[in-house]
């Protein structure tokens, strides 16, 4: 348990991209800067974002969420707001983003330009974003109430935080039912030695405090969001020889996973109820099919037999955000036993499932 606000690592953490990284040229690894390409729709958008905001993002993934109209986002370690500038775009005028960073400088490249990107980009009439400074430990410190959020999205940041259960238990807390983290962290294929977690540069750079894929797991289940899935995968390799010699044969992977909030329903394995899914094609940018995780793809109109989990997730009796988006058929009244993961869809041909972290489903 780590005490607001003080203690090495959050000095550490805030020197580092308050004072010492300039740009994301000053890396000294490609963790920060391992994200592939975002789609075509989201690449527009980061197109009209200022070059400030885009200079100084140091992001693993593109955690951004389509389908989203009026919902209200908050990104954890938002940093100078890149993800916020873009989510303002994607939630629309009549949803709002909160982005909340313990580094004031970050926060001031962020603040600065949010107003006018909001009227002069999107052509809203007011900005639809605003950002706060706080510890993502600690979001109460920070005003974040209970229940008050639909996504929660962080790029490359609960790496860096020395007590990530505290941060996953506080998304639970903050979202509403119904809701979702949407996330890019960097992970590793075993834990991390005490002396690479002890390493300045190492830890700075999101690779040693990166959290073993089990531990990860483990600590999604013992907060509430009991099955984590993955929507997609790269592996991050150290080119410098000193530092590598230190993590040794560890492995590291920016991964995006999606934890839902849907209180009840998510059980530890899946199981069939003989319910189906149907996604109506609603969604910006995916118009033919909606990749749900590495697992599950679906085409646009096909009915897809899904376990309970699945179903929750896309909107079981209109209970996920996904809802709006999904016809979900069936109940839970009559179970037919284990549900043959993998059997009922097929993987979208962007899934990269490496052998050495697995993959999402169920578990
Ligand atoms: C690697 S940068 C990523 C920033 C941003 N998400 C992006 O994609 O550009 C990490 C950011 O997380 C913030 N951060 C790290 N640990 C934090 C914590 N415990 N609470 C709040 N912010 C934190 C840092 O200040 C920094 O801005």
């Amino acid at each position: 348990m780590v005490d607001c606000c003080e203690g090495d690592t959050f000095k550490l953490v805030q020197d580092y991209y308050g004072k010492v990284l300039e740009n994301s040229g000053n890396l000294k690894t490609s963790a920060c800067t391992a994200a592939s390409a975002p789609p075509p729709r989201i690449r527009q958008i980061l197109g009209k974002i200022p070059g400030e905001v885009l200079e100084k993002f140091y992001g693993c993934g593109a955690p951004l969420p389509e389908g989203i109209q009026g919902l209200r986002v908050l990104d954890l370690g938002s940093g100078s707001g890149r993800d916020c500038y873009a989510a303002a775009a994607l939630v629309g005028e009549s949803g709002t983003v909160t982005g909340v960073d313990m580094t004031s400088e970050q926060l001031e490249v962020a603040e600065r330009h949010a107003s006018d990107f909001c009227k002069e980009q999107l052509g809203y009439k007011q900005s639809n974003m605003r950002f706060v400074k706080g510890h993502i430990e600690f979001l109460d410190k920070a005003g974040i109430q209970d229940d008050s959020l639909d996504i929660i999205i962080s790029n490359c940041v609960v790496n860096l935080s020395p007590d990530k259960h505290r941060v996953l238990s506080e998304a639970y807390r903050v979202l509403a039912a119904g809701g979702e983290m949407y996330f890019s962290d960097v992970y590793s294929d075993r834990r991390m030695p005490k002396e690479a977690q002890e390493h300045e540069v190492l830890w700075g750079e999101c690779i040693s405090g990166a959290l073993y894929t089990g531990d990860f797991k483990a600590i999604c289940h013992q907060v509430g969001f009991a099955d984590p899935r993955q929507i997609s995968i790269n592996e991050i390799t150290i080119q410098d020889p000193e530092l590598k010699s230190i993590t040794g044969n560890a492995r590291f992977f920016s991964i995006t996973y999606r934890l839902f909030k849907v209180p009840g329903m998510l059980e530890p394995a899946c199981e069939d109820y003989g319910q189906f899914a149907i996604y109506k094609g609603t969604i910006p940018g995916q118009k033919h099919a909606y990749q749900l995780d590495d697992g599950h793809n679906f085409v646009t109109g096909k009915p897809v037999l899904v376990c309970g989990n699945s179903a929750a997730m896309v909107g079981e009796q209109g209970k996920s955000w996904l809802s709006r988006h999904f016809q979900v058929t069936g109940d839970r009244s009559v179970h037919y036993g284990a549900f043959p993961c993998g059997l009922a869809t097929a993987p979208s041909p962007s899934a990269a499932k490496p052998s050495a972290v697995g993959g999402s489903c169920c578990g």
